[in-house]
């Protein structure tokens, strides 16, 4: 699915002042592949991400998907969106602590009204795909960090959504679990031909994607690596 934002801008207000974190961004980003965005802490990552996401709202501008404009749509229909084309990554899982690994992982399906047994088909098979078919019933609080990040991959990809949103999805992990982790996500946003959306602070990782934005304050994000790979 191709996204598309126009003059983006994202101001948070306090009683004092008002601080633009991103301002009139537009850029556009590949309707598949993997993409990273890097950039110093504070300039804005994580706000474009959730403003990719509709999981919050821009001061002014627009993000299409396929050239519709999410801001158009109710929060009951945005809601219904991300559920149906969009997979969430972040730092920490938020796996539900008292759901097992298969339920956690079957829940996105459960939602959009899958029946049960193709639900815990799917996630069994999606669970086995990211090696943890011998911890299905397992609780979160009974698996590894690199486990946990697996299982929230596995919920993340397990509808295949178009578009998987990845906010340093192995920041909490060790280098070599992280390294790993990294490996299979990409290896599965091939799979499924979806757009990965990926922000990380390892730069041998986002060299190795098909394109590169670094993000400056004011959240001006700077492409460094085109879609054949070159630095531009
Ligand atoms: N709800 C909020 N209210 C006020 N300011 C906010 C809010 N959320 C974020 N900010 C500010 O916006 C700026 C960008 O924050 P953001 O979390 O997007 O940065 P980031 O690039 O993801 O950083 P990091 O690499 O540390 O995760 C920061 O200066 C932050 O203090
Ligand atoms: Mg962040």
């Amino acid at each position: 699915m191709r996204i598309e934002v126009e003059n983006l801008t994202k101001r948070y207000r306090d009683a004092h002042r008002e601080l633009a974190v991103i301002e009139s961004l537009t850029c556009s980003f590949p309707d598949k592949g993997a993409v990273a965005i890097i950039g110093r802490s504070g300039t804005g990552k994580s706000t474009l991400m959730h403003l990719l996401g509709a999981l919050d709202s821009p001061t002014s501008g627009t993000v299409r998907y396929d050239g519709k404009a999410i801001s158009a749509l109710s929060s009951d229909e945005r809601a219904a969106f991300r559920a149906k084309h969009i997979g969430f990554i972040f730092q920490f899982h938020h796996l539900l602590p008292e759901f097992t690994a298969l339920e956690n992982v079957a829940l996105p399906l459960v939602m959009a009204g899958t029946a049960e047994g193709e639900a815990n088909e799917r996630s069994q098979e999606i669970l086995a795909r990211v090696g943890l078919a011998d911890r299905m019933t397992h609780l979160p609080s009974q698996l590894s960090g690199g486990e946990q990040q697996r299982v929230a991959i596995a919920r993340a990809l397990v509808a295949r959504p178009a578009v998987i949103l990845a906010d340093e999805p192995t920041g909490n992990l060790d280098l070599a679990t992280a390294s790993e982790v990294q490996k299979l996500l990409l290896a599965m946003n091939r799979e499924q031909g979806s757009t990965l959306i990926i922000v990380t602070h390892n730069h041998e990782l986002a060299r190795s994607l098909d394109m590169v934005f670094e993000m400056h304050p004011g959240g001006a994000l700077v492409g460094l690596q085109d879609a054949q790979g070159a630095h531009v």
